[in-house]
């Protein structure tokens, strides 16, 4: 079906390779699988180059259990520099020891050392992902997490025929972690990728690629059901098929009001389940991934790279030269399209798949989200600045020692607890701001404290200054949440809540704040421990744009966090030699 599952690792040791060993206890089924992660050779674009890869595959292998399981991943790190994985998407019950963010909940796992995750699985459903969570390494670490329906249940849509898993992701030429390192140290703008891939392929209208150009056989009459994963690192993406309607019925591993529609939108980080018939003449059809671009149209640098595979019908029929393109594949500007489509989005919201969206608020916050610059304060820039990102005016700098061992052990330095409910000054959000005030932004390690069963509301508000305004694809560990409501322009917290959707808002693991618009969003923190969230380009990940919670224990054994594994990979900066330079000069500024 796909290719990522016919890529067994097979050669030095014979031990490793993809087992999956089933057995039932009362909670699940249990799986195991190994990860052996190395750098490979791979030749996209004309250009041969190393990445790092898991089971010498591109994308990555995937993962397919049922509701309720748990998984043990042991990752071995055959690679040159530490790295992480996290489990996009998965709550993880009181169990942050196996979330994955580096420096975050743990610390890397350093080469020729392995690391077995403990992902426990619990109201998830459907199509998720996991990921490297370790600077750019996820551009070629990554791979999907199928959760099917509890054994003896079924989907809530008609069951498809077939399935197939649709990875989008990007191409970059040059060796991607080097660029992004001399990048940051200079301060400037980070890189953009050469092509968008679809299962690891760029397709026939990129140079060099026609011949591996990904194709998928269908019959005619038969439903497939799309799992599509959006693994890009810094494109949200529009996607169609040519003469074919889509139905999307999943989103980020809950199900949705079905949708159909001619094209999809879909964010980095999220996932969706998307229902197609193979119901047009027999032919050959590309499917087609491009970029939804929200920045200045005028900034002409993002990679235009219109990426196609081949849907492919069974039986006799003369193929035209080349396949039909889809024409409702949106314009890289098309920001009501994409909007129209987001707009559609509804959760279930049955007795069967029930909502719990809070509807008193305990905690409420309103965090302004900006671009920045920071003093450039170690050596090797461009210029006096570097470009930052912020959350209420906290660009954060990752420690060397986890939040998370911090937390549990009482290690005081590591962070502090004043991330700010509300932004430090009030401007005009929507407008071009230049003001050094308002442009450069503090850098810390500041995060917000939850109590146990606190019901959050967070309204984000875009912004644009420096005149860099653009969409940002927020996404939370630990929790799922709703998204309440979205729109243009200062939220208003008169009005605005009054459209609130209470009733059937999706819950979602990424969802965006429009382009210099709002986003409003509710949970409830019932997970105790220390979860990440951020936006979901690399870009402003690497710039600071993110946070962290700490969710307290509840006060019962059942509302507390769970005990750490007996061992979790040491916080030794010299085993990393990729972290120590940039730790080194950042620990520096933390401190005084
Ligand atoms: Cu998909 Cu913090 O990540
Ligand atoms: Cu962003």
């Amino acid at each position: 079906m796909t290719s990522q599952k016919n890529s067994p690792f097979t050669k030095p040791l014979g031990f490793i390779f993809l087992t999956v060993l089933s057995f039932s206890v009362v909670h699940g089924d249990v799986h195991h699988y190994d990860f052996v992660v190395r750098e490979k050779n791979f030749t996209r674009l004309c250009q041969t180059k190393s990445m790092l890869v898991v089971n010498d595959s591109f994308p990555g292998p995937e993962i397919r259990v049922h509701k309720g399981d748990t998984v043990y991943v042991n990752v071995h790190n055959q690679g040159y520099y530490g790295f992480t994985i996290h489990w996009h998407g998965i709550k993880q019950p009181r169990n942050p020891w196996s979330d994955g963010p580096e420096f975050i909940t743990q610390c890397p796992i350093p080469p020729g050392t392995n690391f077995t995750y403990e992902v426990i699985l619990s109201e998830e459903e459907g199509t998720l992902w996991w990921h490297a969570h370790s600077d750019w390494t996820r551009a070629s670490v990554h791979g999907s997490f199928i959760i099917l329906p509890v054994v003896g249940t079924t989907f809530p849509f008609p069951q498809p025929d077939e399935e197939e898993i649709i990875i989008l992701g990007s191409w970059y030429t040059e060796e991607l972690q080097s660029v992004v390192d001399e990048d940051m140290e200079s301060g400037r703008d980070l890189p953009s990728s050469d092509a968008y891939t679809i299962n690891g392929q760029p397709g026939d209208l990129c140079p060099c690629s026609s011949e591996a150009t990904y194709r998928r056989k269908v019959d005619y009459g038969k439903t497939y059901l799309l799992r599509i994963v959006n693994a890009n690192l810094n494109a949200e993406i529009f996607f169609a098929i040519a003469q074919h309607n889509l139905t999307v019925v999943g989103l980020d591993g809950a199900y949705i009001k079905p949708i159909t529609t001619t094209f999809i939108m879909i964010l980095p980080g999220q996932t969706m389940d998307v229902l197609l018939e193979a119901n047009q003449p027999l032919g050959q059809y590309y499917m087609a991934a491009r970029l939804f671009w929200t920045e200045d149209p005028q900034v002409d640098n993002f990679d235009h790279a219109n990426s196609t595979a081949i849907l492919e019908y069974n039986g006799n029929y003369t193929s035209p030269t080349s396949p039909s393109f889809p024409r409702t594949l949106p314009s890289y500007f098309d920001m009501l399209g994409a909007l129209s489509f987001t707009g559609q989005i509804r959760s279930l919201a049955t007795p069967e798949y029930p909502i719990n969206v809070p509807l008193n608020v305990t905690t409420k916050m309103y965090i302004v989200v900006s671009m920045n610059a920071l003093y450039c304060e170690h050596t090797g820039c461009d210029s006096d600045y570097e470009i930052a990102a912020s959350l209420n005016n906290n660009s954060w700098a990752n420690p060397s020692t986890d939040v998370l061992q911090a937390y549990y052990r009482n290690i005081s330095g590591v962070y502090s607890t004043d991330f700010l409910d509300q932004p430090l000054s009030h401007y005009n959000y929507t407008e071009a701001i230049f003001d050094p005030d308002i442009v450069y932004t503090s850098q810390g390690r500041k995060v917000k404290v939850l109590n146990y069963n606190e019901s959050v509301e967070i309204v984000f508000q875009g912004t644009n200054v420096l005149d860099h305004s653009m969409s940002h694809p927020i996404h939370l560990h630990g929790n799922s949440f709703y998204v309440v409501g979205f729109g243009l322009g200062i939220f208003d917290n008169e009005t605005d809540p009054k459209g609130f959707n209470l009733v059937d808002p999706p819950q979602v693991t990424t969802y965006a704040i429009p382009k210099t618009g709002w986003l409003a969003i509710r949970f409830i923190a019932d997970n105790p421990g220390v979860w990440f969230w951020h936006c979901h380009f690399e870009k402003h990940l690497s710039w600071g744009m993110e946070a962290v919670f700490i969710v307290k224990n509840g006060g019962t054994a059942e509302t507390s966090i769970r005990d750490p594994p007996s061992y979790m990979p040491p916080c030794v900066v010299s085993l990393n030699s990729r972290v120590q330079d940039s730790d080194a000069s950042i620990g520096k500024q933390i401190l005084e």
